[in-house]
């Protein structure tokens, strides 16, 4: 008999198990940092690239280790990273952590959990199909609805559109995740001038193209032209197309009419999707539930997680009537990897990742800690902020309202008077970039339709009305200046 091999030195790996060890020690300061002292901190550092640059280094060969190599990440951060879950950053839509999702998304992270399927994480999966089932409880979305989680609403309007796709090769007798589009024709797909950009991202990654799309503009910000969206659907005969109810567009938070726009699909044969990205929280308060009546008729729904919920990125869901289409569209299978018929979740089978982050963690323990009161409170207070901004944009004598509110973005301009749109979107412009720099605030501008505005939307519970009121002070003193 040979004898075994004596075993190597693991000198190396011993080393890795002593660091691990020492991480929670050195972390524990470094999660003060940015745990307690995010309502103070700017919201963007002056100058990041200065800082920056020295990121461009060649691999080293003997690396630092693990306590220098996360010293020097933590002080890059301080010294250019950027504030975003505190109470300032107004630009985008980016929500806060709720502590609760901040803990859980940590404790996510620390357990390296995976949520491709049950038998790797039995608590993720099944946190995830519960956490779905109490989103669609507080959002009003039918119970029958399948969810899943994926990164954010890109993904989700993936999922709901790759579903769409597949609805409409099966409605001529293709499948069309089997076979693929080609030789095939263009599936119709019809919204108004409020589509966001991450559908035509998405429309050009399932092959039908980012400008196959036809917008019904009734002006020029975009708003739906109802008539001759209902025109077009007619005129389509029965053929089957993809319909996109923009449910909270960006840059002053306006809505299509949901309901009128759910009525016309529903009289033709098409697939209804609502981007319900931010504004489906509409549905969370009494104040504005209105705005989203007749989402729950829709086909597949897209609702993100990190901007509302106020969980961390990255956290967006999915959620579509036909079970059976999302596993179709999505198929995964083979002979290592969970049954098809296996009745025992498997995430991964049905969206677009196979390996996930257990992102269910957050979500779950942020509607277990504050349940739908807290939410809708957390949302109240947004709504709030956003009247309180619009308020002080109406009393002051250099400042424009440029919409009206109807949740939780606010358009708006510098006008110190005395000059024409053009000189007026110029200076726009120029200040928002001003802004940029300063990095108190993070701030930036849009069209609304042809004029230049900024949009500051509130979406998280770190902001209190004296922030925006700084952020009023600011922008103009610094307006002032420029001209
Ligand atoms: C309406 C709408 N849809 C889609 C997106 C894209 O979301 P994400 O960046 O989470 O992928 C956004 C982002 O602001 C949005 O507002």
């Amino acid at each position: 008999m040979t004898d075994l091999p004596a075993h190597p030195e693991h000198a190396f790996t011993d080393e890795l198990r002593a660091e691990a060890l020492a991480l929670v020690t050195q972390l524990r300061e470094t999660l003060d940092q940015a745990v307690g002292h995010v309502d103070e901190r700017p919201a963007l550092c002056p100058d990041p690239d200065s800082v920056l640059d020295a990121l461009e280094e060649p691999l080293p060969d003997a690396g630092v280790g693990a306590r220098a190599a996360l010293e020097r990440l933590i002080d890059l951060q301080a010294r250019a990273g950027a504030n975003t879950a505190g109470p300032r950053c107004f630009h985008f839509v980016i929500g806060g952590n709720t502590p609760a999702a901040h803990g859980a998304d940590l404790i996510a992270t620390a357990f390296d959990v995976i949520t491709y399927t049950w038998v790797v994480s039995p608590v993720g999966v099944r946190m995830e199909t519960q956490a779905l089932q109490w989103l669609k409880s507080l959002l009003g979305i039918p119970q029958s609805m399948q969810g899943v989680m994926v990164t954010g609403a890109t993904m989700a309007n993936f999922v709901g559109m790759a579903c769409a796709r597949q609805w409409w090769g099966e409605q001529q007798g293709f499948d069309v995740s089997a076979s693929g589009l080609s030789g095939r024709p263009q599936m119709p797909v019809l919204t108004s001038g409020y589509v966001h950009a991450a559908t035509r991202k998405v429309l050009s990654l399932l092959g039908i193209g980012r400008d196959h799309i036809r917008e019904f503009r009734a002006d020029a910000r975009g708003r739906l032209d109802l008539e001759a969206f209902e025109s077009a659907l007619d005129a389509l005969d029965g053929a089957p197309a993809l319909v996109i109810i923009n449910a909270g567009e960006v840059n002053a938070g306006d809505f299509d009419p949901v309901a009128a726009m759910m009525d016309a699909a529903r009289r033709h044969n098409c697939w209804v999707h609502v981007d319900g990205a931010f504004g489906l929280f509409a549905a969370v308060s009494p104040r504005t539930a209105h705005l989203v009546a007749g989402m729950e008729r829709a086909d597949s729904i897209t609702v993100d997680g990190h901007k509302w919920l106020n969980v961390p990125y990255d956290s967006g869901y999915a959620f579509v009537r036909d079970h059976g289409l999302m596993a179709r569209a999505f198929r995964y299978s083979a002979d290592y990897l969970p049954a098809e018929d296996d009745p025992r979740p498997t995430p991964g089978a049905i969206g677009p990742e196979s390996s996930r982050r257990g992102r269910s963690f957050a979500v779950w323990a942020t509607l277990k800690a504050y349940g739908r009161d807290g939410h809708r409170r957390l949302v109240e207070h947004c709504l709030d902020v956003a009247q309180h901004f619009a308020g002080l944009v109406d009393t002051h004598p250099e400042l424009e309202r440029m919409a009206e509110v109807p949740l939780n973005i606010v358009a708006f301009r510098f006008n110190p008077g005395g000059l024409d749109d053009a000189r007026l979107d110029a200076l726009n412009a120029a200040l928002g970039e001003a802004m940029i720099a300063d990095g108190t605030f993070l701030l930036g501008t849009s069209r609304l339709g042809p004029r230049t505005v900024f949009r500051p939307a509130f979406s998280n519970w770190r902001t209190r009305f004296e922030d925006v009121e700084a952020l009023t002070e600011t922008l103009v003193r610094m307006g002032r200046a420029l001209l």
